[in-house]
């Protein structure tokens, strides 16, 4: 086993934590069809959204896009709330439910020597905070993070390199060590900006489907592994250390 000192950093939304759970909170006010219709439509545009920021060069903050994105959703849906439903949909964002591998997982992880877990998510400081320290199924592994990595300071969003510049930074690494950083993400276009650098990437693949990503091709247009839920993260990055 190689004595490396690996830092494995975890996206939040759509990796620990379950945007799809935010369609709970809007079937309070929708049927439970148009509240997932609605839920997916805000995630998209959320995510739309920082891409075309960062292609114009300007930027927001997330929570300030994650209400532009739900009021878009809505719009779009030829629907609307109240300013009191609006606000109390903002705060669900910031508990959204962890998805069942998550807990267990971290468990394991806070026992395991010889890795560094950081939480690396372009939601901001507050937001992530929120989510990690005061949602009931993240708050007890809230110790096992070493770092809450934001974007806030560099002012870009994922995938620009920036981003995971500002990760190695923060963690101690330099740009010859990208090798020995971790991205944990269940969204493909982060595993792919994480591979652009030259970090390893595990996609969480929890439905199954298999890699479908086609942007760039080649090594660095693909995770490193495929995992299917956070559980086999560890056994994974350790194996490819001992390589
Ligand atoms: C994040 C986005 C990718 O947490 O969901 O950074």
């Amino acid at each position: 086993m190689a004595s490396k000192d690996i830092v494995v950093a975890f996206d939040a939304y759509g990796t620990l934590l379950s945007t799809e759970s935010i369609a709970a909170k809007l079937a309070e006010h929708f049927g439970k069809d148009k509240a997932q219709a609605i839920a997916a439509k805000w995630r998209l545009y959320q995510l739309e959204y920082t891409w075309r920021l960062n292609s114009m060069n300007q930027y927001e903050p997330f929570s300030t896009l994650t209400l532009r994105s739900l009021q878009h959703a809505l719009k779009e849906a030829g629907e609307s709330l109240d300013q009191p439903s609006i606000d109390a949909l903002m705060s669900a964002y910031d508990s959204l439910s962890t998805f069942p591998d998550v807990g267990p997982a971290l468990q394991d992880l806070a026992s395991t020597p010889g890795i560094r877990a950081v939480v690396f998510s372009n939601g901001t400081k507050s937001m992530i905070s929120n989510s990690v320290n005061k949602s009931p199924n993240l708050a007890p592994h809230a110790k096992v993070f070493e770092h809450l990595v934001v974007v806030e300071e560099v002012r870009k969003f994922k995938p620009a390199p920036e981003v995971y510049e500002h990760l190695a930074k923060t963690v101690g690494k330099s740009r010859e060590e990208m090798g020995e950083m971790w991205l944990v993400s269940g969204n493909p276009f982060d595993v792919c900006g994480a591979r652009a650098v030259g970090m390893q990437a595990a996609w969480v693949d929890r439905a199954g489907n298999g890699w479908q990503d086609r942007l760039v091709e080649g090594e660095k247009g693909r995770p490193t592994v495929v995992v299917r839920g956070l559980g086999e993260v560890v056994e994974a990055v350790q194996k490819h250390a001992g390589k």
